[in-house]
């Protein structure tokens, strides 16, 4: 499969392949290399292995409205709220990375608030619709979508492009369908959460009908066969679906149709909430992960959240960082003085350093600072949303770990002992699941649950 994004060189990929091959990692593992950090906490790391992907969503109503190949199980969600069901009389719920809303559509299932914040406009949407059209009549979401016209082709989003994303006829037929649904009238509340709804259902077949595949970057996928009718017969299935999920959520959860549940564009960084919570779960970026805009482009751009390039780079400048970031924003973050750091996290940066100059190539030199910043940027979320956690409370996340030029950065054991310097206790550290690195893959990575207490 060949990414949209930048593609490496011949050359770089041979100094890649050497470099693979010579790597003193080859075999290793992180929970090897993660021992003197592990004896520095003075913890010990238990395993749980469970399934915490998104993908078992897809089976689960209102979750599998939307497919976010970055979220969580929300089996893996329940899993936590019944741990704490006893201790916490209906707890209020955060989640600050909220991505497409799994945690707070599960604790509103479970009767309980919820909260969220998102920088991607387009996630937050999608949360926000599912959490909140649970009123909707059935009937009459089938009525809109019956009567949508056929007559009314609206273009595709210029700054894309469509003609290689899609095959001409499925384009046609896509163009046909936003112009419909853009003819949808929205004059009140309930008007408006229809075409809410029929938007979401639109955005979450346009993967499938394109000629790429999201696994979990985007790219071309060849010999995908998509058929022309493709947009017309996955949105019928979509809109059935969510008919279904809506009957069913107004026979076995009526009583939680009004509980407040909401997600709003804003950095979890700075922003200041005014309510208190009692759980606060959540998963961050993964440092050498996803690029949360570039890979949701395509929606964004079909739905209106964007109008070219350079919006798409300026939500992405403000999230945690990744490891396309522009340089510019790196050199920024060098100049910017007052950032977080500590002891691990210097040794890493040095390591990663030396080990690039031993290379004498690395796809980006400015890799330390990459690593240095994504620590400060969650140093930054973490600082600001302690506060609002009531004590007793518990701060629980789950990230991966990873390898970066041969050396090992344990994301899980450094955002711990971020919390730890914050005042919160590390309660415990579960391995969930292990993984494979993306540049060694003989190394084993490992993803985590980190539970932090709030006393
Ligand atoms: C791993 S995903 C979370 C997925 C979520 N658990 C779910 O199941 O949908 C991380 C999310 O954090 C968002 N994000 C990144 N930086 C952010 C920031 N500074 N403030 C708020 N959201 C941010 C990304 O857009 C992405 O949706």
């Amino acid at each position: 499969m060949k990414s949209i994004l930048a593609e490496p060189t011949q050359s770089e990929l041979s100094v890649r392949k050497i470099n693979i091959l010579k790597s003193p990692k080859k075999g290793g593992s992180s929970d090897r290399d993660a021992i003197p950090y592990i004896e520095g906490l003075g913890i010990e790391i238990f395993e749980n292995i469970q399934p915490i992907q998104f993908t078992p969503n897809i089976n689960e109503h209102i979750h599998r409205w939307a497919p976010y190949v970055q979220g969580f199980s929300a089996s893996f969600v329940q899993s936590i709220l019944d741990q704490y069901k006893k201790e916490y009389n209906d707890p209020v719920v955060l989640d600050p990375f909220a991505g497409c809303g799994t945690v707070l559509v599960q604790a509103k299932l479970n009767g309980y608030r919820s909260y969220g914040t998102e920088l991607n406009p387009f996630l937050q949407f999608i949360a926000n619709t599912k959490l909140n059209c649970w009123d909707i009549s059935p009937n009459y979401l089938l009525k809109i979508y019956n009567d949508l016209p056929r007559d009314n082709r609206s273009s595709a989003p210029s700054f894309l492009k469509s003609s290689s994303h899609f095959n001409k006829g499925v384009l046609r037929n896509l163009e046909i369908l936003k112009g419909g649904i853009e003819s949808i009238e929205a004059k009140n509340e309930k008007q408006r959460k229809v075409k809410d709804l029929i938007k979401l259902a639109f955005s979450s077949i346009l993967i499938d009908c394109s000629n790429m595949k999201r696994t979990p970057c985007l790219g071309y996928y060849k010999n995908k066969k998509v058929y022309d009718t493709a947009p017309y017969v996955l949105l019928d299935k979509k809109i059935r679906d969510i008919a279904n999920d809506l009957r069913l959520i107004q026979s076995q959860y009526k009583d939680f149709i009004n509980t407040e549940s909401k997600v709003i564009i804003a950095n979890a960084m700075d922003f200041k909430h005014i309510k208190k919570f009692d759980l606060i779960i959540t998963s961050p970026p993964y440092m050498n992960g996803l690029d949360y805009v570039i890979n949701y482009k395509i929606e964004m751009g079909w739905l209106g959240f964007v109008e070219n390039h350079k919006e798409l780079k300026k939500i992405k400048d403000e999230m945690v960082v990744c490891d396309n970031v522009s340089k510019g924003l790196i050199k920024e973050f060098c100049k910017s003085g007052s950032t977080y750091s500590n002891d691990w996290i210097e040794k890493i940066k040095a390591e990663i350093e030396k080990n690039i100059e031993k290379r004498g190539h690395y796809r980006r030199t400015d890799m330390p600072y990459i690593v240095h910043k994504y620590f400060d940027d969650l140093h930054k979320v973490m600082k600001n949303v302690i506060p609002s956690l009531n004590s007793g409370g518990r701060f629980i996340l789950v990230v991966g770990d990873s390898l970066i030029a041969d050396m090992y950065v344990p994301t899980d054991l450094l955002i711990a002992k971020i919390g730890s310097d914050l005042g919160l206790d590390i309660e415990r550290i579960e391995k969930a699941r292990e993984r494979r690195s993306g540049q060694i893959r003989s190394y084993k990575l490992r993803e985590s649950i980190i539970t932090l207490l709030k006393r």
